[in-house]
């Protein structure tokens, strides 16, 4: 039951991510996207989430359709008010966006992917609205182009109108719900102290253990003379790594499969893109201690 006073748009939204009728479609898609990604193995995997970047590549591939097609609306704009002369920027634009279509989609099937629930019905609903803009801005350029113009340009101010409410829901999609947000807790002081966390024998060579360092998660491994530590909670969707299992110097997270280094606390396989915090370790009095990197 939806709460009255709460706002309109924050109504909008529950409203789509909860939505009856979008379930059999994100149901029947997302099989198809997931067979799609894994035949591609985790070359493609890696490229599409932006693993390689450190960074989701979803949120730089989006700018580019966004960007061009905000030209179009702003030169189709001057040209309804007698400004003609930028009329061929504004086509050109359009055909940038919608080559830029590609990309961001692919990239945005493949973070949406792995959701569920909420998550998984909203992003539907922001793919059907982009793929309606997109259909809408590829009959802007064929109205433009067989002499039309007038409609060409209705049909982008629909595309750009669609888009628009698609990115609003990307918006919560990525702030809201933090599809592809940073999922771990940074410590609050990454010059502090060494501090105990665990005795040196209390972790055999080869094995990990998770441990706490003023409330964040902190998951040592021990290989040979070295201790290395990196944030417990996958930076992905913040799963407990320590639940995972040991790859070599990297542990494999027990969700979604990324592969996370031990040296250097970076993805070496998707879907996580984002490195996991590092800290530094030490033993002392027969204690392992920990303290946050500092990053040079
Ligand atoms: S939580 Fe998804 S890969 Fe770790």
């Amino acid at each position: 039951m939806l709460n009255p006073e709460i706002s309109l748009n924050r109504r909008i939204v529950d409203r789509i991510a909860t939505s009856r009728l979008l379930e059999p479609i994100s149901n029947a898609l997302q099989p198809v996207v997931q067979k799609a990604l894994a035949a591609g193995g985790p070359a493609v995997r890696n490229a599409l989430h932006g693993t390689w970047l450190g960074h989701p590549l979803h949120a730089v591939l989006t700018d580019i359709p966004v960007g061009a097609w905000t030209v179009t609306a702003v030169l189709d704009t001057l040209e309804l008010f007698g400004v003609e002369r930028y009329a061929d920027g504004a086509d050109a634009a359009l055909a940038i966006g919608l080559a830029g279509v590609a990309g961001a989609a692919a990239s945005g099937y493949a973070d949406w992917s792995d959701t569920a629930n909420e998550p998984k019905t909203l992003g539907t609903a922001h793919a059907m609205l982009n793929g309606g803009a997109a259909i809408a801005y590829a009959g802007s350029l064929v109205l433009r182009r067989t002499g039309r113009r007038r409609l060409g340009i209705a049909a982008a101010a629909g595309g750009y109108a669609l888009m628009s409410f698609a990115a609003f829901l990307g918006g919560e999609l990525s702030m809201g719900m933090q599809i592809g947000a940073k999922h771990t807790a940074e410590p609050l002081f990454p010059d502090a102290d060494f501090k105990p966390v665990l005795d040196d024998d209390a972790l055999a060579n080869g094995t990990m253990k998770r441990v706490d360092l003023d409330g964040v998660g902190v998951l040592l491994f021990r290989d040979g003379d070295g201790i290395r530590a990196i944030g417990n909670a996958c930076t992905h969707r913040g799963a407990p790594l320590d639940e995972g299992t040991i790859e070599g110097t990297c542990v494999r997270c027990p969700w979604h499969d990324s592969l996370l280094s031990f040296d250097d606390g970076r993805p070496l396989e998707g879907p996580a893109s984002f490195p996991q915090p590092l800290f530094e370790t030490r033993v002392v009095a027969g204690k392992i201690e920990v303290r946050p990197a500092v990053l040079r």
